[in-house]
């Protein structure tokens, strides 16, 4: 008989006896089965549950590790509603999820267990860091370029005056790092690209991405400084590397990127994606920063595109949201491919698009050469991206 135990407590465990494998499972954080010291037969790629094989382990150790983890509490016998066909923990957690959130006995509380997120202590310290004078700075710096529109002769200079400050800012970092121009087919500007080599699994990667390209007035090529499109996304990204330039390296790989060509139609991206589609690169997920300076919902109210955006991504940034900040976020739609992480969604990768404000309040002096700093640009609400997205990339660091 299939039997399936739900342990009420802080970190669950269900348990549940299966003929057709012929062995114990166990469904739980992979914490638990290391302190019982059995085999994991699989684990969630993003949550920290995993199953394991507890056959041999007597109820009373079960019961011993439970307790000196912690986690106390009874023990609820749930029947045989939980079918153990095949080992898919990505589905059985969440038919479990559903499962436990039907069930009015189990508190919100209990339900946390299977939250993505938890506190690290860590991340808090890292994103104290987090300086806004930083980000006027380098939005300051950007926008004096005058345009760092994708065509013409000039296309490269600001692209190669970031690329030093980069080269500048990593001269120091103990961290196994590139910085890398890529040259595009359909426009002659060129994107740039810091690597962050992983520690332990390199070929596994998180990027950040920006576009570093403006645009303004008939032929685009007027003056246009670009401050909130997309000095500000740009600017986020370099503050994110320069804190964690001055610590050990990350167990994954990190990229940044700084798009060329974006407003010429994602072109930058596009070509950027495509090639890691076709050399089967394995990326866990895509953040893309673009417009974070005006609060055109208030400040620390931020929007979230939910067209060409991953559910599980959108998810796991309102987790931290709810865990280090308690921002509002509205999800809107663009209805198209509105910034680059289209160009990644399109070729199948996990991507979020965190933005602004709604799209309905968007700073409308965008494409234009009145965007420059002005009073109604906020920097400290441009801040809670920078911090967004070190959050973010510090915890796909461990899913
Ligand atoms: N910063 C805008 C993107 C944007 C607009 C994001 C509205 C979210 C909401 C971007 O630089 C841009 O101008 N995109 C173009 C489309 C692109 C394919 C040329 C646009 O929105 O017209
Ligand atoms: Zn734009």
């Amino acid at each position: 008989m299939k039997k399936l135990i739900l342990f009420l407590s802080v970190s669950s465990v269900v348990s549940f006896s299966s003929l057709a494998f012929g062995r114990d499972l166990a469904l739980s954080d992979k914490e638990f089965f290391k302190a019982l010291g059995v085999p994991i037969l699989q684990s969630h790629p993003r949550l920290n549950m995993a199953y394991g094989d507890i056959s041999g382990v007597s109820e009373e150790r079960l019961h011993q590790v439970t307790h000196s983890l912690g986690r106390c509490g009874g023990f609820e016998e749930m029947g045989d509603s939980l079918e153990v066909k095949s080992l898919n923990i990505t589905k059985d957690l969440e038919k479990l999820e559903s499962k436990l959130q039907q069930d009015k006995q189990v508190s919100k509380q209990q339900l946390k267990v299977l939250s993505a997120v938890q506190f690290r202590p860590i991340i808090k310290e890292r994103l104290d860091e987090v300086s806004v004078e930083n980000l006027k700075v380098n939005v300051q710096w950007l926008q004096n370029f005058g345009t760092r529109y994708h065509k013409g002769s000039r296309a490269n200079v600001p692209v190669d005056a970031l690329k030093e400050k980069l080269e500048a800012m990593m001269a120091t970092s103990r961290i196994p790092y590139k910085i890398e121009k890529i040259s595009h087919s359909r426009t002659s500007q060129n994107s740039l690209r810091l690597t962050f080599v992983g520690s332990k699994e390199p070929k596994k990667k998180v990027i950040l991405g920006a576009h570093f390209d403006s645009i303004a007035g008939w032929f685009g090529g007027g003056d246009a400084p670009g401050a909130d499109d997309n000095a500000s996304g740009s600017s986020n990204l370099i503050e994110v590397a320069r804190i964690l330039s001055k610590y050990d390296a990350p167990e994954r790989t990190l990229e940044f990127y700084w798009y060329a060509g974006e407003e010429g139609g994602l072109i930058g991206s596009a070509e950027i994606a495509s090639d890691y589609e076709s050399r089967g690169e394995e990326v866990l997920a895509v953040m893309q920063l673009d417009m974070t300076l005006y609060p055109g919902d208030g400040p620390f109210i931020l929007g979230s595109v939910s067209d060409f955006t991953t559910p599980w991504v959108r998810d796991l940034v309102k987790e931290l949201n709810d865990v280090y900040f308690q921002f509002q976020i509205n999800e809107f739609e663009c209805g198209y491919g509105c910034s680059d992480h289209a160009s990644w969604y399109r070729r199948g990768y996990s991507t979020v698009a965190p933005f602004e404000a709604r799209m309905n309040s968007m700073n409308r002096d965008i494409h234009t050469s009145r965007d420059r700093i002005q009073p109604s640009y906020n920097f400290e609400h441009s801040s809670a991206f920078t911090k967004m997205a070190l959050a973010f990339a510090m915890e796909m660091d461990r899913r």
